[in-house]
C-alpha cells in the first residue's frame, strides 16, 4: 500500500530560506571577523637574536627585543590594531622589581615597538607573576619579606602592599609608551590604585583595560610561554573560582566604578556568560581572550587529525565575537586573518 501523507505543515515561516546558498548566508550573516577585532600576544624576553618556540603554542615565540620590529611590522601589516605584551625577566624576587624598573624587559620592548610602528597599540599586561620568585601576581606574606604580617595567614596574597607595586610598574610601563595597562591579577582595588597613579603621573591620557579573570587550568600553556607557574599553592585566593557568575558580574560593575576603559573577560569560550552580560548591561568596550589553552587544545587535537584547525579555531573566534567582544586577544590572530584572506 502506497503511503499517503495526511500532513500538510503549511508552514509560512520556514527559517531554512536564508540558509540555502552561500551568497544568502553571507547576506544575513550578523557576525563577521577583521582585523579590527584582533590584539595579538607577544613574549618579549632578554638576549639577542632569540626566538625561543614555545612547545606547547605552536607558532608562538618568546622574542628578544631586537627580533620584535620583524614581528610588529608582519603584525601591523595584516591590519591587526593592538598587541599584548608580557615580559620574561632576567631575575625574579620577592617584590618583582623588573616590572617596575625603567629598563626592565617589558618597558624595552615597548619602546622597541614603538620605535617601528608608533601607531600600533601597545597594552601591557599588569601583573606580577612572571617576574616573583614564587610566581605569583604580587606580594606574598612570608616572613622573608618586609611586609610580613604574622597576624595575617601565610601565603595571603597582601592586597595593598600589591597595589603599590602595581601603581609604580603602571608608571614605568606608560611612561615607555603603553597605550593600554592591563590590569591581570585580580587584585582588589587595582583599577582604582592605577588610575590615580597614571593620572598623578602625567598619564591620563593613558587606558585601563582590566581583566575580569576566572581561576582557570587553560592557561597552563602561557605558564610555559612566560615562566610564571606558582612556584606553592594556585591562584584560587584571588582569581574567580570557574561556579561562580554572581561574582564576576560584581567584579565588573567594580572596575567600570574604578574607571575600567574596556573590560577583558578570560577564558573567552568557557564564559560567554560573563562577556555576553558584560554587552548587554554595560556600555565600555568588551573584551575577550581566547586563552592559551584554548588555543593549545584546538592545534593538540587537529595534529592529531581529529578537528579542522581552520574552521574549529574561526568558529570559536566568531563565537566569542556574537557573544559581545568587541576585540579578541588571540593566538590565532594572525593566522585567522591570513586564512580569511582580510
Ligand atoms: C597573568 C596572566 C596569565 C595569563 C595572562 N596574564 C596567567 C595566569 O593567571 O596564570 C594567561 C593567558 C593565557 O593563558 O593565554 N599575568
Amino acid at each position: 500500500m502506497a503511503y499517503e501523507a495526511t500532513w500538510h505543515a503549511n508552514l509560512k515561516v520556514r527559517p531554512r530560506r536564508l540558509r540555502l546558498s552561500q551568497n544568502m548566508r553571507r547576506l544575513v550573516r550578523e557576525t563577521g571577523l577583521s582585523p579590527d577585532d584582533f590584539i595579538y600576544p607577544l613574549f618579549a624576553r632578554h638576549g639577542q637574536g632569540v626566538k625561543l618556540p614555545v612547545e606547547s603554542l605552536p607558532g608562538i615565540y618568546q622574542l628578544s627585543v631586537d627580533n620584535l620590529a620583524a614581528e610588529v611590522r608582519e603584525i601591523a601589516a595584516l591590519g591587526i590594531p593592538a598587541v599584548i605584551l608580557f615580559g620574561i625577566p632576567e631575575h625574579k624576587d620577592w617584590r618583582g622589581r623588573e616590572n617596575f624598573a625603567e629598563d626592565g624587559i617589558v618597558p624595552r620592548a615597548i619602546r622597541a615597538i614603538k620605535d617601528t610602528d608608533p601607531d600600533l597599540l601597545v597594552i601591557s599586561d599588569m601583573c606580577f607573576c612572571q617576574y616573583t620568585h614564587h610566581g605569583h601576581c604580587g606580594i606574598i606574606n612570608t616572613p622573608d619579606n618586609p611586609h610580613y604580617d604574622p597576624a595575617l595567614p601565610r601565603g595571603y596574597l597582601h592586597n595593598d602592599h600589591t597595589l603599590d607595586l602595581l601603581q609604580q610598574a603602571s608608571l614605568a610601563h606608560a611612561g615607555a609608551g603603553a597605550d593600554i595597562i592591563a590590569p591581570s591579577g585580580m587584585i582588589d582595588g587595582a583599577v582604582a590604585a592605577i588610575r590615580s597613579a597614571l593620572d598623578n603621573g602625567s598619564a591620563q591620557h593613558v587606558s585601563i583595560m582590566s581583566y575580569i579573570k576566572y581561576a582557570s587550568a587553560f592557561y597552563g600553556p602561557f605558564r610555559d610561554a612566560a615562566e610564571s607557574a606558582p612556584q606553592f599553592g594556585d591562584r584560587r585566593q584571588y582569581q574567580l573560582d570557574p561556579g561562580n557568575q554572581r561574582q564576576a558580574f560584581k567584579e565588573i560593575a567594580l572596575d567600570i566604578e574604578e574607571g575600567a576603559d574596556i573590560i577583558m573577560i578570560k577564558p573567552a569560550l568557557p564564559n560567554l556568560d560573563a562577556l555576553s552580560h558584560l554587552r548587554r548591561n554595560h556600555t565600555v568596550p568588551a573584551a575577550a581572550y581566547q586563552v592559551s589553552g584554548e588555543y593549545a587544545m584546538i592545534h593538540a587535537a587537529a595534529q592529531r587529525g581529529w578537528l579542522d584547525l581552520e574552521r574549529v579555531a574561526l568558529e570559536s573566534l566568531t563565537c566569542i565575537k556574537r557573544a559581545g567582544a568587541d576585540m579578541i586577544i588571540s593566538y590565532f590572530a594572525k593566522e585567522a586573518l591570513k586564512w580569511l584572506g582580510a
